[in-house]
């Protein structure tokens, strides 16, 4: 597991989105940019805004297009209208989609008012395989190390599906819905902890101080469903992202050991 830690939220912030332009721009300007889309996982939460931010200057600015990209959406929540400010088809285009060059039908977003949810998680994963699976995952890490929606306790080979949320996932997200934990559903679809494990690559953010036990787990603890996010462990190109206020549980020899891998 790769680790870079950057002083605080913007710049790692900045660090992300130039990371997935370089991706984005390599797959374009390589054989296989002729022939198929890059493959882009998306979260929605705090956390990512300020990638997306900057995936829209790069984009104003012709640094990268999103013309050659197709994107899974990790979760939307089940029963809230698509056009509700909090659902993340509204997220979505307010912070990325709404400002960039990708094409419509190149956006995959769950829907969470589908007649069948099943029916809808099995066509998402079909949808994802028939790219050729995810090259690149971005997500993000809840305090009590959820992934997307899968809770403490979800399967490591889980795929997309329906999800009761914890009531710690319905407190945090409740600063969405005016504080109030029972206006914020009570389910949400979610891909799975292995339909983000099978990208090509996966790419974690971790930042601000609440987040700081769920890191030390996922970088310095056991692999264990308590945290889901420890999967990452067993990922071959895994990376976290985080800033310093998160690292600040760490061992002092891992926060240096990282550290000074980031700089050789
Ligand atoms: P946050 O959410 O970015 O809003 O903290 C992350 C998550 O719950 O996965």
């Amino acid at each position: 597991m790769k680790v870079i830690i950057k002083s605080d939220y913007d710049e790692m912030s900045r660090y992300t989105a130039d990371y997935i332009i370089r991706k984005i721009n390599r797959h374009n300007s390589s054989p296989a940019g002729a022939e198929r889309p890059f493959v882009l996982g998306l979260p929605t939460g705090s956390t990512p805004i300020g990638v997306y931010h900057c995936l829209v200057e790069a984009f104003k600015e012709g640094k990268v297009s999103f013309a050659n990209v197709v994107t899974f959406n990790m979760d939307e929540y089940v029963g809230l209208p698509e056009d509700h400010p909090e659902s993340y088809h509204s997220f979505m285009a307010r912070h990325l989609f709404d400002h960039v060059d990708c094409p419509a039908s190149h956006i995959h977003i769950l829907n969470g008012n589908a007649p069948n949810l099943e029916e809808e998680c099995r066509k998402y994963e079909e949808a994802i395989a028939s790219y050729g699976g995810i090259d690149l995952f971005l997500g993000g890490i809840g305090p009590d190390g959820h992934i997307a929606f899968n809770e403490p306790f979800s399967a490591f080979d889980s795929r997309t599906r329906i999800k009761t949320l914890t009531k710690d996932t319905r407190i945090a997200n409740s600063r969405f819905f005016g504080g109030d934990p029972s206006r914020v559903p009570e389910m949400a679809l979610t891909v799975g902890i292995a339909t983000v494990m099978d990208s090509r690559e996966v790419v974690i953010l971790c930042s601000g101080h609440s987040k700081a036990l769920a890191l030390k787990a996922v970088i310095e603890g056991a692999l264990t469903q308590m945290w889901p996010i420890s999967a990452l462990q067993m990922h071959a190109r895994g990376m976290i992202v985080c800033d310093d206020a998160s690292a600040i549980e760490l061992k002092v020899g891992t926060y240096r050991y990282f550290k000074q891998l980031e700089n050789v």
